[in-house]
Order: structure tokens, then sequence, then C-alpha cells
């Protein structure tokens, strides 16, 4: 019988995903049977998660670090949301039946729903401004003495936005909640810009930023981090049957895969390595957004790689079916993301059929 093959990555747009580096890629494979949820027990890969934590440490501007590497963007987002609601309870001596609430823009990605679904805290979305990113004044405005998490995007997962996350965490200080940044996507590719996004720039608790996806680990690795020790006490339960006697992660046998990969991944890649495939596709991202425009299709200016534009419904359904994997955004316009994978030569391609005769 033939082995199933995965599909390549030749045709795949407007995935966050990519192919993991090399290093990445090897180092998922020796690590496959081993689990950091005990690490008691995998000490090998516990040094790794912590070096994998430094590193990301290193890449958001944080010195002394705490976190571990998550399944992905989904759960470190839970994690900060459990964690921001965990603490103001800790804070306020509340009961369970006290209801907390956490403000983000409306271009929140949907893993913050899902958070506020599972935790029972209210989430309050806010409309975002004519470029898409967060309105500091209206997540003021949405704020008080129970909001206990702010939310900023850094990079956002439709239009690649940064939100003004200075601005996001004074307005959270004024009530006295916390601030967690989601740079789930955008966190390999902001230390190359003037962006003011990480724990240096302004005063953030928390942090998502996925090896899996700009970072080119192997799936699963996603990345939580945070400002304070207390940050991943309020997320401890006790592990009576393991060697270690408390454990903060959100799902209990993990991906040791997953942690090798993205050790290695960043010890191969950054800085230069990132560096050099961000200028790379930030290149790719503006000729293409040019060349839509070119066409005479609106394209947003991008900030990060990652380029939104309005296509007619049946030029895009005719791209899909030339095999083309791309998806739309809420607003309907055709998101392009220039992942690692995404060349000049396979921009190209797409252009050519994007002219192509119907
Ligand atoms: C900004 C942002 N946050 C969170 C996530 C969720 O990440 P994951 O799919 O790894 O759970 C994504 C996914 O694309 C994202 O773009």
């Amino acid at each position: 019988m033939q082995r199933p093959a995965p599909q390549d990555f030749r045709r795949v747009l407007s995935s966050m995903c990519t192919e993991p580096h090399p290093a990445a890629r090897d180092a998922a494979e020796r690590f496959l049977a081993t689990n950091p949820g005990d690490p008691a027990t995998y000490r090998r890969v516990a040094e790794l998660e912590d070096r994998a934590v430094s590193l990301l440490g290193e890449v958001a501007g944080l010195s002394d670090p705490h976190g571990y590497v998550t399944s992905g963007g989904t759960e470190a987002n839970v994690q900060a949301v459990r964690a921001a609601r965990n603490r103001a309870r800790d804070r306020d001596g509340a009961d369970l039946s006290r209801t907390y609430n956490v403000v983000a823009p409306e271009s929140v990605h949907f893993s913050v729903h899902k958070a506020a679904d599972v935790l029972g805290v209210e989430l309050r979305t806010v409309p975002v401004d004519d470029e898409h990113r967060a309105d500091a004044d209206a997540v003021r405005a949405a704020a008080d003495g129970d909001t206990a998490l702010v939310v900023g995007v850094a990079g956002t997962t439709e239009y690649g936005r940064v939100d003004p996350i200075p601005a996001l965490a004074e307005a959270a200080r004024e009530v006295g909640a916390l601030v967690h940044v989601d740079a789930a996507w955008g966190g390999f590719a902001l230390p190359f810009t003037d962006f003011a996004w990480n724990f240096d720039h302004a005063d953030v608790d928390t942090m998502t930023i996925d090896p899996h996806k700009l970072g080119r680990a192997a799936v699963p690795a996603g990345g939580f981090l945070a400002r304070e020790r207390e940050t991943m006490d309020a997320l401890a339960v006790d592990t009576p049957y393991l060697e270690t006697t408390s454990q903060a992660t959100l799902t209990g046998t993990r991906s040791g895969a997953g942690v090798a990969s993205a050790a290695a991944a960043m010890e191969a890649l950054w800085p230069d390595g990132y560096r050099r495939e961000f200028e790379s596709s930030m290149a790719d991202a503006r000729w293409l957004a040019r060349a839509f425009e070119a066409r005479g299709f609106d394209a947003a200016s991008p900030e990060l790689p990652l380029v939104a534009a309005r296509l007619p419904e049946d030029l895009f359904g005719s791209l899909r079916e030339a095999g083309w994997r791309i998806s739309r955004t809420a607003g309907g316009d055709l998101r392009v993301v220039c992942m690692p994978h995404v060349t000049r030569e396979t921009l190209s391609a797409f252009l050519a059929d994007l002219d192509a005769p119907a």
C-alpha cells in the first residue's frame, strides 16, 4: 500500500503554518517519544524547554522570562485569560460568582472567544479604527473595575496589523487590569520593525508568541510568556502522582517534538535567519500589494508580511478552483500570508492565474 503523503506547500497562500526549518524537523523526530508535561522524568526535553523559553524571552524583550511551549496560540491565549482571571480573584478575594471581563479589539483571534467561553468571563470586543488597529479610547471606555485583562494583537490574523500596545497597557493599568499581547503570528517578524509591541516597550504581563508560525518549528509549538512568576503560580495545580509536584500548563502530556523543535528552530534562526526571512517576505508582500493595485484591486499597505486585497467573488472562486489555498477576512478581503514557503515565484504563478481569462 502506498504511504499517505502530506500536501506540499506550493499553493498554500493563506496559512500561518509553514515548512519547519530542517533542524526543527530533525529535533521533532528525535524527541517524538518524550513528555515535557512530566519534566522530572523527561529531563532532556525539560532542559530544551528552558532554553526555548529563554530564547522566546530574547525575541520578546524579556530578560527573565517565565512560560512554556504550548500546543499553539489558542492554548497560550486561554492561559493568559485564565491567569488574569485567577489573579484578579486572588487580589479581590472574590468568590466564583463574580464575573470578570476581558476587553479586546474586534480583530482579536477567535481563540480568545473560546477562552472567554470556557473560563466564564465576559469578552467585550470594541471596534477597530480605519486601519484595522485597536482603538485605545474604545478600549478605555469598555474597561471597568471588573476588567481582568486587556488584550492587544501584534500582528492580526486578518490584516497583519499591530495594535498600539503602550496605549492599551495604559488603559489597562487605569482599571488595574493585566495586559496580554497576542503576537502568535507576528512575534518572529516584529523584532525587525520599529513597532512598540514587546515586554521592553510597554508594561506587558503576558504574551503569546508561536514558534510553529513564523518561528519555523514543527507543529505543535506555541509559546506562552509571563513577566512574573506569580502568573505561573496562578495557573498551577497540584500533581500528586508525578515526580514534580505542580503543573502550570493546560494540557498534561505534551509534545516533546514541539518543544525540541521550537528550541532547534530558534537556535538556528535567531536573530539573523529570522531577519533575512522577514526582509525577503516583507519585500514580497509589498510587491504583491503593488501588483494587486496595478490590476485595480484595492490592497491594504502591508505592515507585516500579510497582504489583504479586495477581489471579486468569481475571481476568488476560480483561483480556489485552480488549487490555490486562499481564504478571506470577515470583511471579504483575500488574505495572502507571505510565510517563508511563499516565494516570489509562487506569487508570480498566482498572479498569472489571476490574469488568465476565465
Ligand atoms: C493572532 C493569532 N492568535 C492566535 C492564533 C491561534 O493559534 P493556533 O492556531 O496555533 O492555536 C492565531 C492563529 O492563526 C493567530 O493568528
